[in-house]
């Protein structure tokens, strides 16, 4: 029986795993965040209401399911007690039900300035990121200067390591051109205020954990950002600062990889990418705006565009070995139904040489001189929209389907047919079993 899932995105992010760990988590005890922060943007759609999460796990919606960030999410408590409060506008109370490692990195306003300074005016050379001071806190971590969230209980000292942090980036912020200088007495005496908000929720998570999963309690672990987006893996240095891959769990939980039963790796039946960086099957024009305008392709967190192409098999199947996934979750199967035909990279060429490879390409020079070579589909022309049952999609569909599990070799266990919860075909009955019972 399966107690202990990874649901994680295996493209370059908003694959739809919100979606699918808010279907998931329903009688789960616990979901827990490993990595990144509020540069994640994560939507429920149920019965017509959209929540977004940008740093709360995508499990808010159901009121006995603990939410809990492990020592490798990034925090701004500012930002976190936001969240807390436009949930509770909406009439989700999560304060008692959420809790933080108390090893997490806490972002401060002069991570956001570094980030916002050095990604600068020229949009096109930048990373283009989120804005969210994710890089320079994660910097500060590997650097080993960064300020966790237990360093607060002792005022004396928290006091100490922010002063040295505020001046290495007055110095920073003063090379980059920015004016005005950041206010060590602001910083602390509002972090200081946002920790006494949040002091209640702080535990040791790794021992939590291993202590939950002895108990046999069920345990869905939530990744952000998607493996392409991977610090080491990903498509370097348009990437974002942590390890969105699997490895990430056991790094930014403390639990062991014996632990897991289960990888669910999370991918749309084509692609997005926002930001900048390689993408090999971005579409243009019409198709670019049928994607746009059919699938809502616009970033969760920024608002910004998100930039389209055709699902790549190259990238997919290596992912799926870096991330030694059990199965499948295919989502936005209905943004497809009104295409013509639909293409799929199976392959690359390699522009200069005229030779063919289907490996992940390594450098800056291989990745600018990929075409990608694909295998077409005849559309279905029909409507998937919110169909349950796999026997039900139109034949050239489950073609379609069919070429990803043979080519991939690897189980399809779930499609997604829309954004609302219930708009979903269950194939593996595994993970329908694990919906419908609590331990
Ligand atoms: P995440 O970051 O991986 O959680 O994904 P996002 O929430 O950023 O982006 C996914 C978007 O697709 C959201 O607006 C979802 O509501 C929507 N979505 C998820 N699954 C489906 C689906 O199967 N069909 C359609 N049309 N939309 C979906
Ligand atoms: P979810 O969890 C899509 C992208 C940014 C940028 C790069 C680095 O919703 O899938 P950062 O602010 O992290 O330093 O930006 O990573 N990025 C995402 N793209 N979905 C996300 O999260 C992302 N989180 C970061 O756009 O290209
Ligand atoms: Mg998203």
């Amino acid at each position: 029986m399966i107690k202990n899932i990874v649901i994680l995105g295996i493209q370059w992010g908003d694959e739809g795993k919100g979606k699918i760990v808010d279907l998931l988590s329903k009688k789960s005890n616990l979901v827990v965040r490993y990595q990144g922060g509020n540069n994640a943007g994560h939507t429920l759609l149920v019965d017509g209401e959209k929540t977004i999460l940008h740093l709360i796990p995508s499990c808010v919606l159901y009121k006995n399911v603990i939410a809990v960030l492990g020592n490798n999410v990034v925090v701004s408590l500012k930002d976190l007690l936001s969240e807390i409060k436009l949930l509770k506008n909406k009439k989700i109370f999560i304060k008692n039900r959420l809790i933080l490692s108390h090893s997490l990195s806490l972002i401060f306003d002069y991570h956001i300035s570094l980030d916002k300074v050095r990604e600068g005016k020229n949009i096109k050379q930048s990373i283009g990121t989120t804005n969210k001071g994710i890089g320079p806190v994660y910097e500060d971590k590997i650097a080993r200067r960064a300020i966790r969230i237990s360093d607060l209980y002792d005022i004396s000292y928290f006091k100490k390591l922010l002063k040295k942090n505020v001046d290495y980036y007055n110095f920073q912020l003063f090379h980059f051109g920015h004016k005005e200088k950041v206010s060590y007495k602001k910083i602390l005496d509002k972090s200081i205020f946002q920790f006494n908000q949040v002091k209640h929720m702080i535990h040791d998570v790794s021992d939590l954990l291993n202590y939950k999963i002895q108990n046999q309690e069920k345990i869905i672990f939530e990744g952000a950002q998607g493996s392409l987006l991977d610090i080491d893996h990903g498509t370097y240095p348009y990437v974002s600062s942590s390890n969105s891959t699997i490895g990430g769990v056991f790094t930014g939980t403390g639990i062991g990889i014996k632990k897991i039963d289960y990888i669910l790796g999370v991918t749309k039946v084509y692609s997005t990418r926002v930001g900048n960086g390689p993408f090999p099957t971005e579409v243009y024009d019409d198709i670019d705006n049928y994607f746009s305008t059919i699938g809502k392709e616009f970033g969760s967190t920024t608002g910004r565009k998100r930039r389209t192409g055709w699902l790549d098999l190259v990238l997919l199947k290596r992912m799926i070995n870096i991330n030694s996934l059990s199965g499948l979750c295919l989502t936005k199967l209905d943004v497809l139904d009104n295409l013509e035909e639909i293409k799929i990279c199976v392959k690359y060429l390699n522009k200069l040489t005229q030779k063919e490879f289907s490996y992940y390409p390594s450098s800056k020079k291989d990745w600018e001189n990929v075409i990608p070579v694909y295998k077409i589909f005849r559309g279905w022309k029909d409507c998937t929209q919110g169909l349950k049952d796999f026997k039900k999609l139109p034949k050239n569909a489950k073609k379609y389907i069919d070429f990803i599990k043979k080519f991939t070799n690897i189980s399809i266990d779930l499609i997604s047919t829309g954004p609302e919860r219930d708009q979903i075909i269950f194939i593996n009955h595994d993970l329908k079993n694990f919906i419908s019972n609590k331990n």
